[in-house]
């Protein structure tokens, strides 16, 4: 394997068994709100140490961008660790059991590697630019679903920032009509990779940050599918919008959505806003 994906392997198992063996004292966790309907625990806090740790100790030039720590080390860095240590923790905090571990590697402002791991069915996600993705080694495609009829979807729900809830809504009737299904699991970085191994056919989300990102993109765009703005654009990680799908189902939810893609949406922040 190579060698960072390895060390992201390892940072990303470490904290992932950390995660799991905390699911049976939830109740007991002390659990701060960070802005409407968002919440940290001391375990998304010591997940993310654990990480940091690891990889900085493999790699001590290196900047991190996480979810909790923000952005620290290697000031001008080529490689920066975007880092999610517990992705879905609200359902975590409900002992639900649908969260995940994202780490990815960003060279020069490209994916170079992504690691996800649901600690839970103990199932390993991994994905090398140009080196393919994989499922505990198995490789992975995405579906070759090319229409919308049969269809299962996965979305997620804007519900930290409201904002943008009718946008969101016309667009989810738009793809309900003729879709199989659509699922809210809680964790985005989950719903990536299960796109990238044909769990999901799709998937659509206003708001997202790198950490919930960067990983996953890299797995899907490692299994042939396309991922996108709600422009057709690559700004996803900018603006936080992401629409992804094999390429001929892709086209299909774009053309859906687009309809309801409001000004506000397009908006990208200037770089000083955006952490990427
Ligand atoms: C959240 C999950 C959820 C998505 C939210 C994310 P967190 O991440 O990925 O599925 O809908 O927008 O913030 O806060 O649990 O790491
Ligand atoms: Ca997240
Ligand atoms: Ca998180």
């Amino acid at each position: 394997m190579d060698p960072m994906l390895n060390i992201a392997t390892r940072a990303a198992r470490a904290a992932g068994d950390y995660i799991v063996r905390q699911l049976d004292r939830v109740d007991t966790l002390k659990i701060t709100p960070k802005g409407r309907n968002d919440f940290v625990s001391e375990v998304d806090r010591k997940a993310e140490d654990e990480i940091v740790n690891i990889l900085r100790k493999a790699y001590p030039t290196h900047g991190f961008l996480g979810e909790e720590g923000g952005r620290h080390g290697g000031p001008r860095a080529e490689y920066t660790w975007v880092i999610d240590p517990l992705d879905g923790t609200t359902n975590f905090l409900h002992g639900f059991p649908q969260f995940a571990v994202s780490i990815a590697l960003l060279f020069k402002g490209k994916l170079e590697c992504g690691v996800i791991y649901d600690p839970v069915r103990q199932e390993l996600f991994t994905a090398k630019r140009g080196g393919g993705a994989a499922l505990n080694s198995r490789r992975l495609r995405v579906t070759r679903q090319n229409g919308f009829k049969g269809a299962l979807l996965g979305t997620g729900f804007p519900f930290k920032d409201q904002r943008h809830n009718d946008a969101y809504f016309a667009m989810f009737r738009e793809l309900m009509k003729d879709t199989a299904g659509i699922r809210r699991a809680g964790s985005a970085a989950l719903d990536l990779a299960w796109v990238a191994c044909g769990r999901l056919d799709g998937f659509w989300e206003i708001g997202l940050m790198p950490w919930d990102l960067a990983a996953g993109v890299l797995l899907i765009q490692e299994a042939g599918g396309i991922v996108t703005d709600f422009e057709n654009g690559d700004k996803f990680l900018e603006t936080g919008n992401v629409l992804t799908a094999n390429p001929r189902l892709h086209a299909l939810m774009e053309e859906a959505i687009r309809p309801h893609v409001t000004d506000a949406l397009r908006y990208t922040p200037p770089v000083s806003e955006n952490p990427v």
